[in-house]
């Protein structure tokens, strides 16, 4: 493993960008005498109103397990600079992947409220949503996680071999929708479904979701980055994730074979089932 000192994850997220930007004006506006002081009070309070957010939703929920906290203090611990994924679009892998806590919890509810046994994740990386949503399952229940990249599905395995949970989880190495086949050749079904993966894919992931047997009837289907750092509704420039992002939504909003929610989740978290 290359490891380098700890630093703090970007923001990545509409919340941690506006929490940035006001910051950073609220420092600007604070330095200029021209500027009436109930104004800098008034940005402050702004800022302090962004800011104060995302620590207190993770002090009001359940703290993460052990095995999760040490997945991110290893995470946080590798030098991702010069890592890029063995996908077809080269991405660059960096620590800023990994959902964490908050999200981490929402997704380990959602496999308890729909008393999931088998799950489905679409992009690993270092495995915190996977092993999340493994330690939500009964002891029989299985997460069959996919990854395209060796070294991460490497990096989590490691991982998951140190929790009591690891076991329920099961790593397929390949591009995602080329594992999605041989699971719906294989008559494989799962009740939840993260999908977390490339976001030119997430479309295809859908359909095929919906047109092979994959999806139970009843299942529901998690998608995460869905606000994509506030791209899809902003009108400045779009980077590629944010036009397929912007594209992927509103093919949700117009199948009719589904009802879904787009809640202000971290970077935006959709949930989806079959009506
Ligand atoms: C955002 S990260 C997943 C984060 C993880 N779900 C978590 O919460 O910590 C996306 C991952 O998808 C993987 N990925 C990208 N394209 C893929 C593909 N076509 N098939 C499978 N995995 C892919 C990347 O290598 C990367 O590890």
């Amino acid at each position: 493993m290359t490891s380098k000192s700890l630093t703090s994850p970007r923001p990545v997220t509409p919340l941690g960008i506006l929490v940035a930007k006001l910051e950073h004006l609220s420092q600007q506006i604070e330095a200029l005498d021209s500027v009436d002081a109930n104004l800098k009070s008034e940005l402050r309070q702004a800022s302090a109103l962004a800011s104060g957010l995302d620590p207190y939703l993770s002090h009001c929920t359940t703290p993460e397990s052990s095995a999760l906290a040490s997945l991110v203090k290893r995470t946080q611990a590798e030098d991702w600079s010069q890592r890029f994924s063995d996908s077809e679009t080269v991405q660059q892998l960096e620590q800023e992947m990994l959902s964490g806590h908050v999200e981490g919890q929402t997704l380990k509810f959602f496999v308890h409220l729909t008393q999931a046994k088998r799950v489905l994740e679409i992009g690993m990386f270092t495995g915190y949503s996977a092993l999340a949503m493994a330690e939500a399952l009964p002891d029989d229940g299985k997460v069959v996680a996919c990854e395209v990249d060796a070294y991460v599905a490497k990096f989590a395995q490691q991982c998951f071999d140190q929790s009591p949970d690891g076991h329920k989880i099961l790593v397929k190495v390949a591009p995602a929708l080329l594992t999605l086949k041989q699971l719906a050749a294989a008559n494989e079904t799962f009740d939840l479904v993260f999908i977390d993966a490339d976001k030119a894919g997430y479309v295809d992931y859908l359909n095929l979701l919906l047109d092979t047997g994959l999806l139970s009837p009843n299942g529901l289907i998690c998608v995460d980055n869905t606000l994509m750092q506030g791209q899809p509704y902003l009108s400045s420039e779009s980077t590629a994730n944010g036009v397929a992002i912007a594209s992927f939504n509103q093919t949700v909003v117009d199948d009719p074979r589904i009802e879904q929610v787009l809640l202000p989740l971290r970077d935006g978290l959709t949930l989806i089932r079959r009506v």
